[in-house]
């Protein structure tokens, strides 16, 4: 891909160095685009060696080749970092009074922006209302991360990590692929286009007091890849939320997903889930449900008694939502899919269980997942069997979790256009 990489004037330009190489690493051409402050930081002369080109924040340069606007009409993808508050407000004000704004007025291709400055810059009205603009746009802003600023204070307006700015800005350009033509960037599949789907993705949790809850480990990642996915094959996509990890939580943000109804408990999760499932043609519970919650949680913070010991908790069993949604069929022709994470044992294999599992369910589909030694929770990395709900062995996929949701998808909306084909009224 020819990609422009814009860089302003901000300590965080170093990190735009990192992001260069990674980008050249893989195999992209690009050309960075500096503003004058961002030279201060970082000069031309480190700019061109990594990247091989020329770098300057000029227009009245190399003028016979109309750089303000070539560059712009030229770029696959435009990645804009570090995007100052000042940046931010020349891009969205349509100014055109350096290279990089004159570049950004003539693209035509996705462009990504990833703000950094200061908590107070970045909470200012002024800055979210240029964000707004330029989202409503079309530009893809990416929320700061937290963390340590400059001088000794932290919050919000931190630059992501380089990988993580190279990750979301081609997860970007990917996705517009077939909508915007980006050339040399495979199109997404749109097998999904015009499907609803509805995808739990977390863990919930079950309070045992105000303060106390009993939860499990799930980041949800495996989740809103799935959601990812799905939204970039065309689908209108319900996220229901539990419990997100923040990377993850960032991530949903960074995917555009509209509609996410954020649930802690496994009732709210049950009924999110049920209200969404009314219309959808897919629904894929990602979701680690906590299959018992605490009988009664009292009002006020259970307090230790000195010599006395603790009171035990007692467990009830909450709804099995997956096998309802598989027993009820709240839409015709609806496809319900599972996830089943297991470890092998003296009873049998992961795969074993899996089959197991996928007939005590009655889903159309199960997804298992080994779990443990490195894969499963908390890793990007999944093993997954897909079989269906006699048990027999659909698909098998593994890499990332965004490979395995895309693979995943792969196998369901195969299995949605099989029944509403079957279903279908044929023409008189
Ligand atoms: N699930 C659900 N409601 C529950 C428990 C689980 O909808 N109360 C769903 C999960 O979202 C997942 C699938 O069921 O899609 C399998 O979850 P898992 O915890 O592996 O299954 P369990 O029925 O809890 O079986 P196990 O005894 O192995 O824990």
């Amino acid at each position: 891909m020819r990609i422009v990489l814009g860089v302003s004037g901000g300590v965080a330009a170093y990190k735009a160095v990192l992001l260069l190489r990674l980008l050249r690493e893989q195999g992209h051409r690009v050309r960075v685009v500096p503003t004058a402050s961002a030279l201060r930081f970082v000069g031309a002369p480190t700019w061109e060696a990594l990247s091989g080109e020329p770098a300057t924040d000029q227009v009245f340069e190399d003028v016979e080749h109309v750089p303000h606007v070539a560059l712009g009409q030229g770029a696959d993808l435009v990645v804009v970092a570090p995007a100052t508050a000042d940046l931010l407000a020349r891009a969205a004000s349509g100014r055109a009074d350096d290279l990089l704004t004159s570049t950004l007025l003539t693209a035509r291709c996705p462009v990504v922006m990833a703000p950094a400055m200061h908590t107070e810059m970045w909470e200012h009205a002024a800055t979210q209302a240029n964000v707004a603009t330029l989202r409503a746009r079309g530009v893809h802003v990416i929320e700061p991360a937290s963390g340590r600023l400059t001088g000794a204070d932290t919050g919000p307006g931190r630059l992501p990590e380089p990988e993580e700015i190279a990750r979301v800005a081609l997860a970007v350009a990917q996705d517009s692929g077939d909508a915007g033509g980006v050339p040399g960037v495979a199109a997404p599949r749109r097998d999904l286009a015009g499907r609803r789907v509805v995808v739990s993705a977390g863990g919930t949790r079950e309070p045992i007091d105000p303060v106390r809850f009993i939860g499990n480990r799930s980041s949800g990642r495996q989740g809103v890849e799935l959601a990812r996915s799905a939204r970039a094959r065309g689908a209108h996509v319900t996220l229901v939320a539990a419990n997100l990890a923040p990377d993850v939580a960032a991530l949903v943000r960074d995917a555009g997903l509209e509609d996410v109804v954020a649930v802690e408990t496994t009732a709210q999760l049950r009924e999110a889930v049920r209200a969404a499932a009314t219309s959808a043609d897919v629904v894929v519970m990602a979701a680690a449900v906590a299959d018992f919650r605490p009988a009664h949680a009292p009002g006020a913070k259970i307090k230790k008694v000195p010599g006395r010991g603790p009171e035990p908790i007692t467990l009830v069993e909450n709804p099995d939502v997956l096998a309802e949604l598989a027993h009820d069929r709240l839409r015709a022709d609806q496809v319900v899919v599972g996830f089943a994470a297991e470890t092998g044992d003296a009873d049998g294999s992961v795969l074993d269980h899996g089959r197991a599992k996928a007939r005590r369910k009655g889903a159309d589909l199960l997804v298992v997942n080994a779990v443990g030694e490195g894969r499963g929770f908390g890793v990007d990395a999944n093993d997954v069997t897909v079989v269906d709900g006699s048990g027999e062995l659909v698909a098998t996929a593994g890499g990332t979790k965004r490979e395995v949701a895309d693979a995943v998808w792969d196998v369901v909306a195969r299995v949605a256009a099989d029944r509403a084909d079957a279903g279908a009224v044929p023409a008189e």
